[in-house]
């Protein structure tokens, strides 16, 4: 029995590692920014906003990005979301939520605001944003170097713009807000712009930020830039690797991947077998004693 619990041990520990490197937070906050002005509680731009809100929320189930504008006889405020466009609406819809309810407590009556989680981007206001290119650098992180996969390590940096690079070369997509996916070596790189670009502002929006990614983040294996209307990240993998290829509309880049499920069900075989092997040599062990 002691064999049986210690082999179960051994392969249980792994396996709970990527289990738990599996589950990724969505609805991870990543930044918001508030206007200065405000509205007065009760005012008519404040039912357009509610009205605005409400709309978004409501077609979060349905769709990945929307745009949305206020009447005309009512005081103009026009809104969007865009969510990560490979991922279900289910996830779009939890996301879209979460962040109107974020915005509730950290942009109480702002005239204007916008909120990115990890797999959705909200904004509204009374300037006319919708349709705009806008490359402003809204947040960016770059992660520590890391010596295991990091800038030092073998040929990190042509992984990186090579990863990065597929993402602004990647064909232009049937319509703006395509998220993209590029990878090289054990770099991987994703981008995802708002759906009110163009295919060719989208690019220019992409390349902007890879831009801003080589020169901010050039010694962190990870690193994220999110723009006006688009953000790109790129993350060391160094595990499997990945030949230079695009999927325009891929599988969720990090740890819902598809090596990461059939490694927990390849673990998930094995620990089977184990036991199995264990319970069998333990039960003729036993009849070949009681003879
Ligand atoms: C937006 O709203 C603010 C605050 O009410 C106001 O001062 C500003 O003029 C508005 N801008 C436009 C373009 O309507
Ligand atoms: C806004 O949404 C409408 C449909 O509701 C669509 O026809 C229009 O192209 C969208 N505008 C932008 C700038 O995305």
């Amino acid at each position: 029995m002691s064999n049986l619990s210690l082999l179960s041990l051994f392969f249980l520990f792994p396996l709970s590692k990527f289990l738990t490197e599996a589950s990724e937070d969505y609805n991870g906050f990543i930044y918001a920014g508030c206007s200065e002005p405000h509205y007065d509680p009760g005012s008519s731009y404040e039912s357009s906003v509610n009205s605005i809100l409400t709309s978004l929320s409501n077609v979060a189930s349905l769709t990945t990005y929307t745009n949305v504008t206020s009447p005309a006889s009512t005081t103009f405020v026009c809104g969007l979301f865009q969510c990560r466009s490979d991922l279900p609406t289910s996830f779009c819809e939890s996301c879209v939520h979460d962040a109107i309810s974020r915005l509730s407590t950290l942009c109480p009556s702002a005239t204007g605001a916008a909120v990115q989680l990890r797999s959705c981007f909200l904004k509204y206001g009374n300037d006319s944003f919708l349709g705009k290119q806008d490359t402003s650098v809204l947040y960016k992180n770059c992660g520590a170097p890391s010596p295991n996969g990091g800038y030092n390590s073998g040929d990190f940096p042509g992984m990186r713009d090579a990863a990065l690079g597929a993402l602004v070369a990647a064909a232009a997509p049937p319509a703006g807000g395509a998220y993209r996916i590029g990878g090289a070596g054990y770099v991987q790189a994703m981008s995802q712009c708002v759906g009110d670009l163009s295919a060719k502002e989208c690019s220019d929006c992409v390349g902007v930020s890879v831009a801003q990614l080589k020169t901010e983040c050039s010694y962190a294996s990870t690193g994220e830039v999110y723009l006006g209307k688009c953000y790109a990240r790129f993350w060391s993998t160094n595990t499997a690797s990945y030949t230079n290829t695009i999927f325009p509309s891929g599988h969720p880049p990090s740890n819902g991947s598809q090596s990461s499920k059939t490694l927990i069900i390849i673990i998930g075989v094995m620990i089977a077998i184990a036991i199995i092997i264990v319970a069998l040599s333990f039960f003729r062990r036993t009849a070949g004693a009681g003879k």
